[in-house]
């Protein structure tokens, strides 16, 4: 059967099955008005989840980026395996200000947690006039707006001495003080302090001090310090302007924690999610595989917590039980499979993933996640499992076993398998018959590319085998944050509307990365310790995903080209949002001319009068940066339907045109 008889027949399948509602509405077959050189409008039903997010911990997105958390290394466990040059007092310094002199030491033996050994002990001779204790300089310096307050917490068990005095300061250079409070601690067993600040002034660079007022031996560990006002105001949260950032864009979906991070750089660093729930003083914490540490506070709590705030669903990626095949530096070859003998408990956890999500109060995980505070159930109907993995026997007999078991007692969860780093190759043609020979429902496709790669590949699903697994495109960019990058992939994105049927869902990546740390460029969102900018690929995907259909409309759109010419830097969509019964119309011109467009609404029942333009525009080069954040930003405007018939596109933009019916 040749591929458009599959499609016919795909098409013909997926209209029978369709609920009424929809069925009827795609029945409405629009004559065309008067244009006669548009065929008849079609009404195609495309995926409700298209445009989403990816969030992995790379370039400090968690800690020291999304997770609020202002003090770095907290708990002291920072370690050579995280970087050469880190060990359990980085980020830390032994303050005696005031003549005081002691000994500091970190300590491993009785920590408040096995999973968390390491501590430091003060022993303080003589406080001199200022105490002694430490200083910690946080993710690049403190950051303190005037008038907010911050919670500071610790850990401290008295080992010699009664009732010490202690005082905790925020500081900046030359001694100014934003704030201080003190408590007494008299504890012989590790005992939880709480306090709060309120910041004098502004600060980009403040350091918090914590110091002992009297001669005394004392342990602390789990220094803490959080902006009061995190996102939605919650406890162990996240950085209000960048959580505030990702929510703007309206994602449908969540994929987390990572890409590269979940399967990791050998079998010890793959990432566990059961080490990232529960009391942040008893996760584990491991290595980050883009060369830091993983303090696990913002955890899969967190991560649900998150998606449920902003409306995405979650997706989580867990390992396929190998390692990324770049493990141990070695490139392409470095795949560790876990042991067989392994595999029954590590399927547990996933299946105990799946229950820690959705199951009752009653069942073990679901109770882990009422003590957590959310009794409700997250929802959770899709999981990864793999990322990238080299396609290999060990993968495939891992990914399967996992993949049976899942399927078996959780039918309802969609699986996402995974076909390879690349858009072709061999891994990705073995991962596609793979996905085949399994009936995979969706599989993860990756596409870094150049901008001429997105604006050439428009088409790339028009002929896709349409009876066969979804597609998820998990990780995709042109390489660079410039207006022409930005544009290319939102020509690639209305071949992603178009083809919305079997594209499921897509997501930019990577989504974070904070300008001191970055470990992949070009990113969606780049922050420092105190503000954020948002880049021209930003607004593409904001615009998109804000403005999503779950109905696609065929011949609205045309490019006044001579007849029989193509022009790849030209690309339209149209969808219409069932909800709001609004359509609405995306152009991109990627080329430096004018575009003259012809546009057929006859027949849609458009209501009389204007409709919305949100127009992105600029020179090619164009591009945000941290101290000229607004080079490239969105206006927006109204524009009259007897405009509209021949919108002319402006060179170099995405225009985006909202329209009631009625
Ligand atoms: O997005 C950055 C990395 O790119 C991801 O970790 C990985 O999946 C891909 O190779």
């Amino acid at each position: 059967m040749n591929l458009f008889k599959t499609y016919l027949l795909a098409w013909f399948l997926f209209a029978v099955l369709l609920p009424v509602t929809v069925f009827s509405q795609q029945t409405t077959v629009i004559a065309s008005g008067s244009q006669p050189r548009f065929a008849q409008k079609a009404l195609k039903p495309i995926s409700k989840d298209l445009f989403g997010v990816f969030f992995e911990d790379l370039s400090y997105s968690a800690d020291g980026g999304l997770y609020a958390e202002l003090i770095q290394n907290r708990s002291f466990e920072y370690s050579p395996d995280d970087n050469k040059k880190w060990n359990p007092l980085s980020f830390w310094d032994y303050t005696t200000d005031g003549h005081g002199y002691g000994k500091i030491a970190v300590e491993s033996a009785q920590p408040i947690a096995s999973v968390n050994p390491h501590y430091i002990v003060l022993d303080i001779d003589d406080p001199g006039t200022e105490g002694v204790g430490i200083t910690n300089s946080g993710f690049d310096g403190i950051a303190l707006h005037s008038g907010e307050n911050y919670d500071f917490s610790v850990y401290i068990k008295l080992i010699a001495g009664s009732r010490v005095p202690v005082k905790v300061e925020l500081r900046g250079k030359k001694g100014i003080s934003y704030g201080q409070f003190s408590f007494t601690t008299a504890g012989k067993v590790w005992t939880k302090y709480t306090g709060s600040i309120k910041a004098l002034a502004d600060a980009d660079s403040a350091k918090l001090t914590v110091v002992a007022l009297a001669k005394s031996k004392i342990a602390i560990d789990e220094v803490s310090l959080f902006p009061r006002n995190t996102f939605r105001g919650e406890k162990n949260g996240l950085r209000a302007d960048l959580a505030q950032a990702i929510a703007n864009l309206k994602p449908k979906f969540m994929r987390f924690p990572g890409g590269c991070l979940v399967h990791g750089d050998g079998l010890d660093n793959m990432y566990r999610w059961k080490n990232t729930i529960g009391p942040v003083e008893l996760r584990s914490q491991q290595r980050n595989i883009w060369n830091y540490h993983q303090s696990y506070g913002l955890g899969f709590f967190e991560y649900f917590r998150f998606c449920e705030d902003i409306g995405a669903k979650p997706l989580p990626v867990v390992a396929a039980a190998v390692s990324c095949q770049n493990s141990g530096g070695v490139r392409g070859t470095g795949q560790k499979a876990l042991p067989l003998v392994d595999m029954k408990s590590y399927i547990q956890d996933i299946l105990d993933l799946i229950e820690y999500a959705n199951g009752p109060v009653t069942s073990k995980y679901g109770a882990k996640r009422a003590a957590a505070g959310h009794p409700k159930p997250f929802n959770l109907q899709y999981i990864g499992i793999g990322n990238e993995d080299k396609q290999t026997d060990d993968f495939r007999d891992r990914f399967k076993s996992i993949y049976d078991v899942v399927r078996a007692k959780y039918p309802d969860i969609t699986i996402v398998g995974t076909v390879g780093p690349f858009p072709s190759g061999e891994d990705y043609d073995l991962g596609w018959k793979f996905a085949d020979k399994l009936n995979v429902p969706v599989v993860d496709e990756h596409f870094y590319q150049k901008p001429a790669w997105f604006l050439n590949n428009n088409n790339r699903y028009d002929g896709f085998r349409r009876s066969k697994s979804k597609v998820y495109i998990g990780e995709y960019a042109s390489w660079g944050n410039n207006l022409i990058n930005a544009l290319s992939e939102a020509a690639f994105m209305t071949g992603i509307e178009r083809n919305g049927d079997i594209v499921k869902m897509a997501s930019y990546a990577p989504l974070l990365a904070n300008l001191s740390h970055i470990s992949w460029n070009p990113d969606l969102i780049y922050f420092n310790n105190k503000t954020l900018f948002l880049t021209a690929n930003y607004f593409v995907q904001q615009m998109f995903s804000a403005n999503q259909g779950d109905l696609y409309l065929s011949d609205v759109i045309k490019f006044g080209l001579p007849a029989a010419q193509t022009d790849s830097t030209l690309a339209a969509s149209c969808v219409k949002d069932s909800g709001t019964g609004d359509i609405i119309l995306k152009i991109v011109n990627a080329g430096d001319k004018e575009a003259n467009t012809i546009i057929d609404l006859a027949g849609l029942k458009i209501q009389q009068g204007s409709a919305s333009l949100e127009l992105l525009k600029g020179a090619p080069s164009d591009k945000n940066s941290i101290s000229n954040p607004d080079a490239v930003r969105t206006v927006k405007d109204d524009i009259q339907l007897a405009a509209l018939k021949n919108y002319v596109a402006p060179p170099f933009s995405l225009s985006v045109i909202r329209l009631k019916t009625e």
